[in-house]
């Protein structure tokens, strides 16, 4: 039987080698390009005020964060990423504090936040819903949910080819699920989207399973 962790233990997410030092790595490889760079501004665009980011990783989202962002919670599991992120932070005038380990149990006061971020984090999370209802209840009334995120592709061929290749992208890729349905978690959390993008990022047809992304933000109903 599997033991139950407490959530700021920060082996609970990462125990093992591959997730924590290889991982990291090659994320902040691979999703550091101008591609994606051009998503992160377009999401991170609605942003204002206090802002609660899951799943913070690297940093990539650091040159992204508009003007009126004023302060940055971030939310990383992974030490070896927080140690990525060094530089990036230290590269900002935003303030930029790490605060908790796992996005399903956010240890804040209910509406305390303004804003709230995500970018391919939410295919990772064991249960996207909880850490899309944590997000919920921690953003202020008038609050603003952004997101980039990969996901089931509305294509049958390629959400075949997602359900399939699903296990193998689990086990070596941290947990990430090929084939959530961002939109409806994200409106099954409480939320109301009031702007969506989904589009096939450009690539060669093999990587489709990975290119599927939904962009958009959304404000608490
Ligand atoms: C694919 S990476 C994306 C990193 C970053 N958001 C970006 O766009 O470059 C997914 C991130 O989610 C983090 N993560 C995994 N489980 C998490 C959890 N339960 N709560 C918060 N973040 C988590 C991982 O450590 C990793 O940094």
């Amino acid at each position: 039987m599997r033991a139950r962790l407490h959530p700021d233990r920060h082996d609970c997410l990462m125990h093992n080698p591959w997730n924590e030092y290889v991982l990291p790595r090659m994320t902040d490889q691979l999703l550091d390009n101008r591609t994606v760079a051009g998503y992160r501004e377009r999401a991170a665009a609605g942003l204002t005020g206090e802002v609660v980011e899951i799943g913070f990783g690297s940093g990539l989202n650091v040159p992204a964060y508009p003007k009126g962002v004023t302060k940055v919670i971030a939310i990383e599991p992974s030490r070896t990423a927080r140690n990525l992120a060094r530089e990036r932070v230290g590269a900002t005038t935003i303030p930029i504090e790490f605060r908790g380990l796992d996005g399903q149990h956010l240890p804040f006061a209910d509406a305390s936040a303004d804003s709230a971020l995500s970018t391919f984090t939410l295919c990772t999370i064991p249960d996207a819903g909880k850490a899309l209802s944590e997000l919920h209840r921690v953003l202020k009334p008038a609050g603003t949910f952004c997101f980039v995120e990969h996901g089931v592709s509305p294509n049958p061929r390629v959400s075949a080819w997602q359900n399939r290749l699903n296990p193998v992208q689990q086990r070596v890729a941290g947990g990430c699920n090929l084939n959530r349905r961002i939109d409806e978690l994200v409106t099954n959390s409480g939320f109301e989207i009031q702007s969506l993008d989904t589009f096939e990022m450009p690539g060669p047809r093999l990587t489709a399973p990975w290119g599927y992304v939904y962009l958009g933000c959304a404000t608490r109903r």
